[in-house]
């Protein structure tokens, strides 16, 4: 097979968000390439903290059963907070901002309370993909540093994804449920969840398959000394 080899650039710019995905698996051999190319990214110490449980098949379904009944429930139990609430400008008019644009995508009006919660439960079912990895993290101090080793390892893994035309979703709302998931999959209480990743082949028909987010300038992260 010849197979185009995409410039670091493609990659980088190409990946994004996918929220619809098609059921067919990754072959077990091309998701361990993937799995050990994320390896190589850097870590405070060389500590690699990174603790994956990667769920498909009839376990991905089983789970997302399970996860579903915990949102109707309202049973959450975050192992590290989260609001949205908290931020501060200006992250928090880009929240909004994000918001606005994604359920518009969607064709979700802004006070149509019941198609947001489906969204939401979009997540639990992993938005149709094939595969989910969860990732755990030992804690450390008060986490910041092993979260952000963990972090790289994400996208380090994103990349992976898009360089082969395959395509992933951090979602921080499958950490709501850290007792959950933590039970389903049998791992110990000393990991914790920091978020998940579905994953797979994007769905060109999904309605949101053309939505991407932009970026800020660069004036607005960067500050030269010299
Ligand atoms: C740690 C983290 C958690 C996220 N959680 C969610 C989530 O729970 N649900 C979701 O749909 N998207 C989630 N996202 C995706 C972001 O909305 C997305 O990365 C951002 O809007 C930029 O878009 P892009 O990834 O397409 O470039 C998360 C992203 C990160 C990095």
């Amino acid at each position: 097979m010849n197979r185009s080899v995409p410039s670091f650039q493609d990659v980088v710019r190409s990946r994004h968000s996918t929220r619809g995905f098609l059921p067919t698996p990754i072959p077990r051999g091309i998701l361990e390439e993937m799995l050990r190319e994320a390896q190589y990214a850097p870590s405070n110490c060389n500590t690699q903290p990174w603790n994956v449980h990667v769920v498909s098949g009839k376990k991905l379904q089983e789970l997302s059963a399970i996860l579903v009944d915990a949102l109707r429930a309202e049973h959450y139990t975050l192992d590290f907070s989260f609001d949205k609430n908290d931020y501060p400008e200006p992250y928090k008019t880009r929240v909004a901002e994000q918001g606005g644009r994604y359920y518009r995508a969607l064709g979700v009006a802004r006070g149509d309370a019941l198609s947001r919660a489906e969204v939401v439960e979009r997540n639990l079912r992993f938005f149709g993909a094939p595969h989910a990895a969860f990732l755990f993290l030992p804690a450390v101090g008060d986490n910041v540093r092993v979260a952000s080793d963990v972090g790289m390892y994400a996208q380090t893994f994103l990349l992976s994804l898009a360089a082969r035309g395959y395509a992933g979703v951090p979602q921080a709302v499958l950490g709501y449920f850290a007792d959950t998931v933590r039970q389903a999959l049998g791992v110990p209480d000393e990991l914790k969840l920091l978020f998940g990743i579905s994953f797979g082949m994007p769905d060109s028909t999904h309605a949101a398959f053309n939505y991407r987010e932009d970026r800020i300038p660069l004036e607005e992260s960067i500050v030269w000394h010299e």
